[in-house]
């Protein structure tokens, strides 16, 4: 291919991408859906509309009120794991979700739909396919028999509130191994033959053409109030794990009616039984039964007879009042009992049992137990974890808790816990996590847990106030404290917190002794403060009780509703998420400023601001903040969004949200409109349902975007700078395609850097070919040539003039002006903008202007601009560019509007400004 027309082709290729690429990205905003990334902020759905995800899954879209999906999943970004809708759509057609190849779950809440063959084509990566309808049960839904064909890796396929009586021989995929029929229209289990032939084959007149083991690992069928009837070998040739028929009418005893051969667990939650259902146990050799919810107040010796195989069994809420003698021998596999919520109290009973138990896990939670008797649990030596929440428990003695030797889960909190006998812990020798919240313990000396050395996982609660003394068990690594006034922490000299990982607060303050001020948490990532005041943080010794927290990552921080006076967070180099909440920042005597607290935080990711009486944000308050992904506004009252924001447009954060925000009605946030809806590269969420009010006694609940479009001139503004934007690159193009050389390739990649938007941010330093790139305008000339040059270019007495770069004087012949523009100005020191009023009005001053502001704000501290005033200009014409106010120092300007001009003064200004601005950019 020859060379022109070689790079014809490159370049329309580029052109066509680029194109394609823009038009992508101006339509971020989708209507009616959150859209988010859950690894951002684990909490996310807290603030904002959420997609229930299943593990591994992070990528996120949820819409609402759906009328017209065909628009709404135009505006949602195609690389989203989990997509889920809600509204009224007839239909879905084929091919809906074509575009979502990544999807790996999709939960349908549309209402009366129908499916057609081709509706799920090209998801061949989901996983979870879920239609639900939430009361009154129920919607018809039909789908064709080859619907699900295309879903080859469906893992889960779930119908809640649907009926599928005019859907048959619906062939389900393979890969499905769980499945969900709640609250459906099934009045026996043999309707399922029908539905899904595939599913049961062996009973099946028309058995499938490839013969497969039909293999599930969970049918679930909760909740279908007039399932009752099995039906002959209903499920013959099933080889199925677990069945759940929570809430049903049917009879677990007619179950080997069904043909099944197989079943491991089997639930029966809420069924109304009053006896253990002992035929069906020992027929299918259960080991798993789930009978919680029911009325089952006595067990009899004989019923437990044929329960030989279980190895789970819960009797959660069941008003059980005692258990046979004869339990644990009668149930030799035993390993899980749930047996909570039941009335076994006051003193617990437990049977005595072979010495071979090998229960693991008992659940006596909520059993208004008071009294644990001397060896209560001897006849359970292989006990792991012992759940004992919720009861009366007082007085707790090592001898109640002795012999338990693998113990490694204790859980005592909610009981009346007011002291512990010393070395009730010490025969525990193996135990890792414990659980001492609510509690009415005022001291807790660290000694009580010297014989648990593997302890790592520790919540300690108190009603009032909790003092804790040393020694601390070495292995932490999660802390938990409570206490509703203070927590007082004796810390001993030496690292007794060097592993801690997680550590969560919830107190009014925070005391330490006065020898040991400030804690040293090394290993700490995780810190979640509840209800503390805010000196916890204070940069002031000694009431600072955190001091520095080099691996800390995630800050998750609600105070106590008083002033921010005095908050200040450092010594957090890697601190990547920050939620801060019920802060007063404008709490008398003194306001505090939003910039004074993130100041210090280099590598923040995610910002959550909740409740903090912020009233104004400009972009002062996100200077420096680069790496930004996630900004979260929510509970705010009469906040304004200072238009300097805008600014910050080219760098906002991927994700903007606002939830529950009332504004202030007033057009200087009247970018913000055309922001929202068109904004590149950011999602903004919530401004839809935003409402302002004009002053406090504002009533009227305007929606903040009609405010904005009612009241306020089209925002010329942003309007301008979108279309300058635009221009820029058309021009760039346009010139490139008359000039098929190869030196464009190096000009295209320059204005890349310099323009795309947030590439520029990540921009590398490079050599400066000039120190000056001055800009100026047809009438001043005259005056930059004869007299600001020569000035500039003046050798000193000790050393070289300035490099200037003058676009008349210094740009190729014949290159194109636009691309020498951004490539001279990337490689200058600085820009220098001659202003007049003939410069305001000239396309290319104004263009350079442009370009120099956005560099100002893509590179902060590396990009500088220089105003240089030849005569009084209205500052508020200026400020129209971009408030430049925001972003220029007092040493930035240089005024020679006056008349006389001292050169040597001025050349002095500028160098000394030039060789900052050259060290700002080195570090
Ligand atoms: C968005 O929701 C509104 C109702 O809140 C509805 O009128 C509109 O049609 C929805 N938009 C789409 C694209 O479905
Ligand atoms: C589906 O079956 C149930 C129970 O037989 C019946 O009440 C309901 O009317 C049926 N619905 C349709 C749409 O046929
Ligand atoms: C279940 O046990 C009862 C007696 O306990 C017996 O009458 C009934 O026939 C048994 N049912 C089955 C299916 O084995
Ligand atoms: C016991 O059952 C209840 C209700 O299902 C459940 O919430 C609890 O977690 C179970 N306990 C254990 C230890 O699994
Ligand atoms: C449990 O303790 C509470 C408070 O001490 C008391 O009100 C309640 O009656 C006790 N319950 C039982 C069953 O002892
Ligand atoms: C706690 O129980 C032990 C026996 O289990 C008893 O000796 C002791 O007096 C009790 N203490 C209190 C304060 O009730
Ligand atoms: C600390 O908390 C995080 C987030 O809640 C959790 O993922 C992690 O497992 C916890 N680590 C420990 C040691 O408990």
């Amino acid at each position: 291919m020859d060379r022109p027309l070689f790079s014809f082709t490159l370049l329309s290729l580029l052109l066509l991408s680029l194109m394609s690429l823009s038009w992508m990205s101006w339509a971020w905003t989708a209507p009616n859906c959150s859209i988010g990334d859950s690894s951002l902020l684990h909490s996310i759905s807290y603030y904002i509309p959420f997609c229930p995800l299943a593990p591994g899954l992070h990528l996120f879209a949820s819409c609402f009120n759906i009328k017209d999906l065909a628009q709404t999943l135009r505006a949602v970004p195609r690389d989203i794991e989990a997509l889920c809708l809600q509204g009224t759509v007839p239909i879905l057609p084929a091919n809906a979700f074509r575009h979502f190849s990544t999807l790996q779950l999709l939960r349908l809440q549309l209402g009366t739909i129908r499916v057609t063959s081709g509706t799920f084509q090209g998801l061949d990566q989901l996983q979870h396919l879920s239609f639900e309808h939430h009361t009154p049960c129920c919607l018809s839904l039909f789908l064709p028999p080859d619907s699900l064909e295309p879903l080859t890796f469906l893992n889960t396929l779930s119908f809640h509130g649907y009926c599928l009586n005019n859907s048959q021989n619906v062939r389900l995929p393979i890969s499905l191994s769980h499945l969900t029929m709640k609250h459906s229209c099934l009045t026996e289990l043999q309707e399922l033959q029908g539905l899904f032939p595939n599913l049961v084959p062996g009973s099946s007149l028309t058995a499938s053409p490839r013969p497969q083991t039909p293999f599930l690992e969970v049918l679930d069928l909760s909740a279908n109030l007039q399932l009752s009837r099995v039906g002959g070998q209903a499920l013959h040739g099933l080889q199925l794990h677990s069945l759940k028929l929570d809430g049903t009418p049917l009879s677990a005893s007619d179950l080997p009616d069904s043909g099944l051969l197989h079943l491991d667990s089997l639930y029966l939650v809420g069924t109304g039984v009053e006896k253990l259902p002992e035929n069906v146990t020992g027929y299918f050799g259960l080991r798993a039964l789930d009978l919680g919810r029911n009325q089952i107040q006595n067990l009899e010796a004989e019923d437990l007879l044929s329960c030989r195989s279980l190895e789970l069994l819960s009797l959660h809420a069941n008003g059980l009042q005692l258990i046979p003698s004869s339990f644990l021998s009668a149930l030799p596999q035993l390993q899980r009992l749930n047996l909570s919520v039941n009335k076994l109290g006051p003193t617990l009973v437990l049977p005595e049992g072979l010495v071979s138990s090998s229960l693991r896990a008992l659940d006596l939670s909520h059993n208004e137990l008071c009294i644990l008797p001397y060896k209560a649990f001897s006849s359970l030596p292989q006990l792991q974890e012992l759940w004992l929440s919720g009861n009366n428990i007082s007085n707790l003695s090592s001898e109640s808790l002795e012999g338990l030797r693998w113990l490694k889960t204790l859980d005592l909190s909610w009981n009346q816990i007011k002291v512990l006998n010393p070395g009730c812990f010490s025969s525990l020798s193996a135990l890792t996590s414990l659980n001492l919240l609510g509690t009415h313990l005022e001291h807790f000396p660290g000694k009580h847990l010297q014989g648990s050395q593997k302890l790592s996982h520790l919540q300690l609660g108190s009603t009032e106030m909790l003092e804790i003394y040393p020694p601390w068990p070495s292995a932490l690594l999660s802390l938990e404290l409570w206490a509703s006034s203070s927590i007082t922490l004796r810390v001993p000299s030496g690292e007794p917190f060097l592993f801690l990982e997680n550590l969560t607060i919830q107190t009014n303050y925070v005391l330490l002794s006065p020898f040991y001020p400030t804690l040293h948490f090394p290993s700490l990532r995780h810190l979640t403060l509840r209800g503390c005041s805010h000196d916890i943080f204070s940069g002031r010794q000694p009431q600072g009780v955190f001091s520095q927290l080099p691996l800390l990552e995630h800050l998750h921080f609600w105070s106590d509703h008083q002033g921010a006076e005095g908050l200040y967070l450092s010594g957090m180099p890697r601190l990547r998420v920050l939620e801060l909440g019920d802060l007063d920042f404008l709490y008398k005597p003194r306001s505090v400023q939003l910039e004074m607290l993130l100041k210090d935080l280099p590598q923040l990711q995610v910002l959550a601001l909740s409740n903090l009486n912020l009233r104004n944000l400009s972009i002062s308050s996100f200077r420096g903040l680069d790496p930004l992904q996630l900004l979260l506004l929510n509970s705010e009252w009469a906040l304004e969004l200072d238009s300097s924001l805008q600014e910050l447009i080219p760098q906002m954060p991927q994700y903007v949200y606002f939830s529950d925000i009332t504004f202030t009605c007033q057009c200087e946030s009247s970018w913000m409109g055309p922001w929202a809806t068109r904004a590149p590269n950011t999602f903004v969420y919530g401004l839809e349902k935003s409402i302002c009010k004009a002053n406090a006694s504002d009533y009227s609940q305007t929606l903040l975007l009609s405010f904005l479009s009612d009241h306020c001139p089209h925002d010329l503004e942003f309007q301008s700078f979108l279309t300058s934007f635009t221009l820029v690159l058309l021009l760039t193009f346009l010139a490139l395609l008359g000039c098929p050389k190869w030196p464009w390739l190096h000009h295209l990649r320059t204005l890349f850097h310099a323009w795309w938007w947030k590439l520029c941010g990540q921009h590398p330093r490079n050599q400066f070919h000039y120190d000056v790139f001055v800009s100026y305008c047809e009438q001043d000339q005259a005056w930059v040539l004869e007299e600001l040059v020569p000035a500039l270019e003046k050798p000193l007495p000790e050393g070289e003039g300035l490099r200037l770069c003058l676009p008349e004087r210094d740009f190729g012949v014949g290159q194109d002006r636009m691309d020498a523009m951004a490539a001279s100005m990337e490689s200058s020191r600085a820009t220098l903008c001659v202003l007049s009023c003939q410069a305001l009005g000239s396309f290319w001053c104004n263009l350079e202007l442009r370009l120099a502001t956005h560099n100002l704000v893509a590179r902060p501290g590396t990009a500088c601009l220089l105003l240089l005033f030849l005569e009084p200009i209205d500052r508020r014409q200026l400020h129209s560019y971009h408030r430049l106010g925001q972003w220029l120092k007092k040493e930035d300007y240089f005024d020679l509007s006056q008349g006389r001009i001292d050169w040597d003064a001025f050349c002095k200004q500028l160098r000394k400004r030039l060789k900052t601005a050259g060290r700002e950019g080195e570090d």
